[in-house]
């Protein structure tokens, strides 16, 4: 199964960390100094994704904008001869071409995002990644899923899953485990946040998924659900009833920055990852801590 086509859907309101997306998309959140869409764009790449797709909406512009050049800043930066500084902004850009911009009108759910994309994905699987969950590792999580995917039946459709604790299931989507091979397991049913004491197991449906085109159908049918919205894991629960389902356990560390803390330890997290940050970063944390 080759997955060529990336959807990222960036039209939410991201209520969790206002007033910081008040007039700023949460999708440009800084994660010491690379805004969060570029992180999962650069998955994307390297699990060779080729063709991006952005589902955007209102004040969503300036995500455009980042990827499109800047001949004012390219231009001093070649006076100043900053080189490391425009090397950095050409290895950051897609090639031309290879973006796709369409619009949801209004926030109308995860699902309906999806959908918006249909024309643009056309008849072909395709992935869903959320730019405001990371995954710390190399190889990356979206990497990890098409590998995966390369060793499956060619309908299938995969989840990328994380263990949660026991007492926090209910404030997730749930997938129940059927026959395993290694951290591939085939899903068993999906519920969107079980009752205390009823989720099938703790592995929770996170942002990455690698879906066929036949969601766009059930997606098509769907009424409103849980919060007015056309919620992914409710099309996906119906296609499960004629495409089989893959649980993926990815290696890495999953960081939520949709959320303050989430936010606040990626920073961290990533910071600590960079050699060149690191020392200082943990003297000032020692200090911080000593508070
Ligand atoms: P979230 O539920 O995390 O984002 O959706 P949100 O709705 O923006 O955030 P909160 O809960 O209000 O804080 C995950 C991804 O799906 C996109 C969001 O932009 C985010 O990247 N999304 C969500 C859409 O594109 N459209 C929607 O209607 C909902």
């Amino acid at each position: 199964m080759k997955i060529r086509k990336a959807v990222f859907p960036v039209a939410g309101l991201g209520t969790r960390v206002l007033p910081a997306t008040k007039a700023m998309p949460k999708e440009m959140l800084t994660i010491v100094d690379k805004p969060l869409i570029q992180y999962v764009v650069d998955e994307a790449r390297e699990a060779g994704i080729e063709h991006f797709i952005f589902v955007t909406g209102r004040n969503k512009g300036v995500i455009e904008d980042h990827f499109d050049r800047m001949f004012e800043l390219d231009a001093t930066l070649a006076a100043r001869g900053k080189k490391a500084e425009m090397e950095i902004l050409a290895r950051d850009q897609p090639e031309a071409g290879a973006m796709s911009f369409t619009r949801q009108q209004a926030p109308l759910g995860l699902g309906h995002a999806v959908w918006c994309a249909r024309d643009i994905v056309g008849h072909e699987p395709f992935a869903v990644v959320l730019p405001d969950e990371l995954v710390l590792n190399t190889p990356g999580c979206l990497a990890q899923m098409i590998e995966a995917a390369a060793r499956l039946d060619k309908n299938s459709n995969l989840i990328a899953v994380e263990a949660v604790p026991d007492h926090l299931t209910h404030q997730y989507g749930i997938c129940g485990v059927g026959k395993r091979d290694g951290n591939i397991f085939e899903v068993d049913g999906m519920v969107e946040k079980p009752r205390k004491g009823t989720a099938p197991s703790n592995l929770s449906i996170t942002g990455r998924y690698i879906l066929q085109p036949e969601i766009f159908n059930v997606l098509e049918t769907l009424e409103h659900g849980a919060g007015g919205e056309i919620q992914l894991t409710d099309a996906m629960i119906g296609l499960a009833k004629k495409q089989k389902f893959y649980g993926v356990e990815f290696k890495g560390e999953r960081h939520d920055c949709g959320s303050k803390a989430g936010f606040l330890r990626a920073n961290i997290a990533y910071a600590m990852a960079r050699p060149e940050l690191r020392d200082g970063l943990r003297a000032d944390l020692k200090k911080y801590l000593g508070k």
